[in-house]
Order: C-alpha cells, then structure tokens, then sequence
C-alpha cells in the first residue's frame, strides 16, 4: 500500500515513519509512505505558498494551486485524498479498516489557517479529524492515521491474527496483561493467568474486559449490551439470519439498529456497504421492516409514499444505480433516473418502495440482489 502525504514538513513525516514498525514494514516493502513537500509545486519565484485571507482576518492561507499541482503530480488515479482538519468526520478504527482496503491513499496536511476553499472542493474526498483538539498543522494526524492504516495492512504487524483478533471484540477494551517477574510491588499476576487453561484464562479476559469497559468507556459499554442482545436473539433464528451472523462473527459487519424483533446489520463487502434487515416477519411479501428512520422514501406507488420511516423493501443510499447494457423499459429509466437524480442531491437514506414483482425483479437484476431478501445499499 501507498500512503502519500502532502505537507509543508515531510521531514515531520519521514522522522517518525523511519523508527518502530512503520520503519520496518517500509524496509520490508510493505508499505510505501511518500511524503511530498507542497513548497516545490509553488510558482512563485520566492515559492511562497500562503497569502492573506479575503475578507480578513488573523493569520494566512495556503493558496489552491501549488495544492493542486502536488496533489495532481504525485497521487495516482482514484486515489482517495483525505484532508485533515478538526472539521472532518472523527476518526474511528473503521475508517482506518476502510482506508486500508485501498492501494493507495493521499493525506493532506493543512498549515497556518488552513487551505483555500476551492481546492479542497476539487480534490478532497474525505474529511477526517483525530479530536476536537486544534494542533498547530496536520501533520501529526497523519501520521496517526498513515500509522493506523499501516498496521492494518497485511504482514505489518508480521502477525496477522493481532489485527484480526480485535475486531472480534468490537466495543469492549482490552484486558488487563501482565508479563514477568510474577510478583512486582507486592502484586501477583492473577492466578487465572498463570492456570494455563484457555477455558479458565478466555472467560476471565471477557470479564474483564467487560468491567474496563463499563467503567472507562460507559458509552461503549452500551453499544456491547446491545449487540450482545441482538446476536442473542438473531442467534436464535440462526438459519434465517446465517448471512447476517457470519459476517458480524468475522467483524465484517456491525449492527447499527436493534428493537424488538427488527434488526438492521450493515455488512462491509468489498466495494459496497450493504445492509440486512431481520425481521421477525420472514414473509417475503411482507412489508414489516419499519426500521429506519428519517429517510425519503421514493415509490412508482403513491400508497408508499412517506417521510420519516421506511416501509422497506429495497433501500438505495448514495449509491447511484448502475445502467444496464439493455434498457428494460421506459419506466424502470425514468424511475432510475429520478432516483439517481435524487441520491445526487440527498445525503439522506433514499428508500424504495416496490410491490409490484415485475418492477422489483428489474431492480433485482440492476442492483444485483438476491430476491428473498430486504436489502439497503449504501456506497
Ligand atoms: N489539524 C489541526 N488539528 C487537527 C485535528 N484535531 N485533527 C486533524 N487535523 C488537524
């Protein structure tokens, strides 16, 4: 994988990336982390690269272009360009396992109050900030997450179950650990530990990860009782829930709503993020997934019609609909298209509402979806 990472200091970014195991996965060619001095892309003769704000105010900006000439000069096609800044999305482990799956990626260090606005518009693809902390530049939040990313990437960590483990254990902290001497300041190592038994020394680390848990990070804590729940209960339909339980057992999905009987688990496949809805209804035909909330629902249906809540049936998010090689017919383009229309405008959840099979089997064909299952797509 390549990290490219665009800043006024590259040193900032090669002293830290040079030690530990960034270091070593580099040596190994693991990873490449490129890191690219915006100042040579300047076409100022004294390779200025701020000036003074419009409308005034403290402090300098970077201008757009030497920005945009680094960015164009050095990240390949599609790679995702992620700017850093305490105004992004917070970042999270699931970004970093998003960022790794790409085979590249471009950080974007702003200095001084920042970057022109317009050139963030052109090249910015995600927004990320590591705190609601302000730091002096961005490039300390790089590295947070180049270092993040990195250890995700295969052969990294030189063990790749310690990376795979953690997200079996989503939302509980880890365990406390202990190495030798057995007893230190009068403390012994718990005898659990020292037992040798997997069926005495898991149950214990559960434990206590649980007890971290509720007591550093309550917000957590809430989150694992609710999983734990959900699981239990989709656990108890196995069968019919298999697809959703395999993956959520692999970390491969998460479950983002959980009430009586209703279920929404988001599962992360390689291109798109998919939602399943389990209900306690199985019917096919039934229209029993009232799961999400505040969402623009779109029908052929005037019946269906509705904000707020989805009547599920098929769930579009973001995600804009693929043409087929052949148009099927007139309806299901300007249907399309009207989606498409939508979902370019709209953040929102863009729901779907069909009953009528015809219509549905189409989008079934276009989307790729199994025809006995409620699914929601999102990008
Ligand atoms: N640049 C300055 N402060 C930052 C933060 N908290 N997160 C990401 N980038 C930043």
């Amino acid at each position: 994988m390549k990290i490219n990472v665009l800043t006024l200091f590259p040193e900032m970014i090669e002293n830290i990336a040079k030690e530990s195991i960034l270091g070593k996965a580099i040596e190994n060619g693991h990873i490449i982390i490129n890191a690219v001095n915006i100042r040579e892309f300047s076409n100022n003769k004294h390779n200025r690269v701020d000036d003074y704000t419009y409308g005034g105010g403290a402090g300098m900006l970077m201008m757009a272009e030497p920005v945009y000439e680094c960015y164009k000069t050095v990240a390949g096609s599609g790679s995702r360009c992620i700017y850093v800044t305490p105004q992004g999305h917070p970042f999270s482990q699931k970004m970093a396992m998003d960022f790794a799956k790409e085979e590249e990626i471009t950080i974007l260090c702003g200095h001084y109050e920042g970057i022109d606005e317009r050139v963030l518009e052109e090249i910015v693809t995600d927004y990320v900030s590591i705190g609601d902390y302000v730091l002096t530049g961005g490039e300390l939040a790089a590295m947070v997450i180049t270092d993040a990313v990195a250890r995700l990437v295969p052969e990294v960590l030189g063990n790749d179950d310690s990376a795979e483990i953690e997200s079996f254990h989503r939302n509980l902290l880890e365990y406390p650990q202990y190495t030798r001497p057995e007893v230190w300041h009068d403390k012994a190592v718990p005898d659990e530990l020292l037992s040798g038994n997997p069926k005495i020394i898991n149950p214990w680390r559960l434990e206590k990860s649980i007890e971290r848990t509720k007591e550093r990070r309550p917000d957590l804590y809430e989150k694992y009782l609710v999983d734990t729940k959900a699981i239990d209960w989709l656990k108890s339909f196995k069968r019919e829930f298999i697809f959703a339980l395999e993956p959520l057992r692999r970390g491969e999905a998460e479950i983002i709503h959980f009430e009586d009987g209703k279920i929404l688990v988001l599962k992360d496949l390689n291109e798109n993020k998919v939602y399943e809805v389990c209900t306690e209804s199985k019917k096919p035909d039934g229209i029993d997934a009232k799961l999400i909330k505040n969402c623009t629902i779109y029908s052929t249906d005037e019946k269906f019609k509705d904000e707020g809540n989805a009547f599920v049936q098929y769930v579009y998010t973001e995600k804009l609909m693929k043409k087929p090689e052949k148009e099927t017919s007139k309806k299901a383009f300007l249907q399309r298209e009207k989606m498409n229309q939508a979902l370019e405008k709209e953040e929102t959840f863009f729901v779907l509402v069909n009953d009528n099979d015809e219509e549905e089997k189409l989008f079934q064909e276009q989307m790729g979806l199994y025809p006995s299952r409620r699914l929601v797509y999102i990008k």
